[in-house]
């Protein structure tokens, strides 16, 4: 669908032309609601890349950002905030995971690529795990353990370390990857441009155990699946199963750029003065932004919505091209019985914005929390009306 509208634009923007662009221009946004250039109104099931999570324009969170804009809009990690320290708490108190150190970075790419120097750091080895299919970022580190990324777009001439792959579905096969020159083992644990696809619950506990029993760290990804996406605060609580380090990002801000490493007490105890650092990172307006995120997800019930409505989704949109669904809250895949990208195409034309993902038969749902089941029906009214 993409690659058409680029070509005419390549010749005219001073953007480098590097994304396959949607045929729309957005004007603005409003709660789940597009308003594109051409006077379209678009529903949106894709919340920027499962950024919006609170939608677009909440009152809460535009009233803690002008608040913070007023008050102090940046300031240095070396001057303290009061902010910074108290939206990590927040934080770490809404993941209720006993990680309660938070480092604040700003992009999901930064937020692993700290991660996993910490790993290196700490455990003195030099090789990582991650898992086929898994989607971690685009620099140096976070590149070398995405899935695919080497022979596709990596462009380093050399990754900084050694990494494997282990299946994605293969708890018995997680000891053959997993040794004791692995620092660190790092999973989505629903992963995202796989597909929307959950690990689940044996393969997490797998991990778990190897990493236990090597001294190997466990990091999950919760970039895409993090901060209420899956109906739990962390796909982690979802899962029951606590790694050492969580990086989050996304719908931690809403659309203000922001990340943070969340570290479990014998990580953090290990940590020394340079051993991380960022400009940008822990800035108040980030913090303020991650702050108000939480409080409109605990305030408004986000998390039982989203677990409510994506039941819906699963039980009433298998209609028409769709055969199935897989995933977790609102990071769902519904499996499509043609090429993903044409049923993207033919809901597009019908005012319906949704992903597509690594896997050419899944049609990615990124919604934001305060969907409801009114728009869902939409959605189906749509589908329904797509040949399959
Ligand atoms: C699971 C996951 N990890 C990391 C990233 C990278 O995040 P960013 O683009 O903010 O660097 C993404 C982005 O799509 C992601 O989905």
């Amino acid at each position: 669908m993409a690659a058409t509208s680029l070509t005419a634009k390549a010749l005219t923007s001073h953007l480098a032309q590097v994304f396959a662009q949607y045929p729309i221009e957005v004007a603005h946004g409003e709660g789940v609601w597009l308003y594109a250039r051409d006077g379209r109104k678009i529903l949106d099931f894709y919340g920027g890349h499962a950024v919006a999570g609170l939608g677009y324009g909440h009152p809460h969170w535009l009233a803690a950002l002008e608040r913070q804009a007023r008050q102090m809009a940046f300031q240095t990690n070396a001057v303290g905030v009061a902010i910074r320290e108290h939206a990590a708490a927040r934080l770490a108190k809404f993941a209720d995971l006993g990680l309660d150190t938070v480092f604040w970075i700003n992009s999901g790419a930064e937020a692993n690529e700290n991660a996993l120097k910490l790993a290196f750091k700490q455990t003195g080895r030099g090789k990582a795990v991650a898992l086929e299919q898994g989607w971690h970022g685009r620099t140096a580190a976070a590149g070398a353990v995405t899935w695919g990324a080497l022979h596709t777009w990596y462009g380093f001439p050399r990754t900084p370390f050694d990494a494997s792959f282990a299946p994605r579905n293969d708890p018995a096969a997680v000891e053959r990857f997993v040794d004791r020159d692995t620092a660190a083992v790092i999973v989505e644990p629903v992963q995202g441009v796989g597909g929307a696809y959950d690990v689940g619950k044996p393969m997490l506990q797998a991990l778990r155990r190897r990493c236990d029993e090597v001294g190997a760290l466990l990091i999950f990804d919760e970039v895409q699946c993090g901060m209420g996406r899956t109906g739990s605060p962390f796909a982690a609580n979802h899962h029951g199963v606590t790694p050492d380090i969580i990086t989050t990002a996304k719908a931690l801000g809403n659309g203000f750029p922001v990340s943070a490493l969340l570290l479990s007490k014998h990580v953090a105890k290990h940590i020394k003065y340079n051993d991380m650092g960022t400009t940008f990172g822990g800035g108040p307006m980030a913090c303020a932004a991650a702050e108000a995120v939480i409080e409109t997800i605990e305030s408004e019930s986000l998390l039982a919505n989203v677990r409510q409505v994506s039941a819906y989704i699963r039980s009433n949109c298998i209609v028409g091209p769709i055969t199935g669904s897989q995933g977790a809250g609102f990071l769902l895949g519904l499996k499509t019985s043609r090429p993903a990208k044409e049923v993207q195409a033919a809901l597009l034309e019908k005012n319906i914005l949704t992903g597509t993902s690594g896997d050419p038969n899944v049609l990615r749902l990124l919604p934001a929390y305060i969907l409801n089941e009114g728009h869902v029906d939409q959605l189906c009214d749509a589908l329904v009306k797509i040949p399959a």
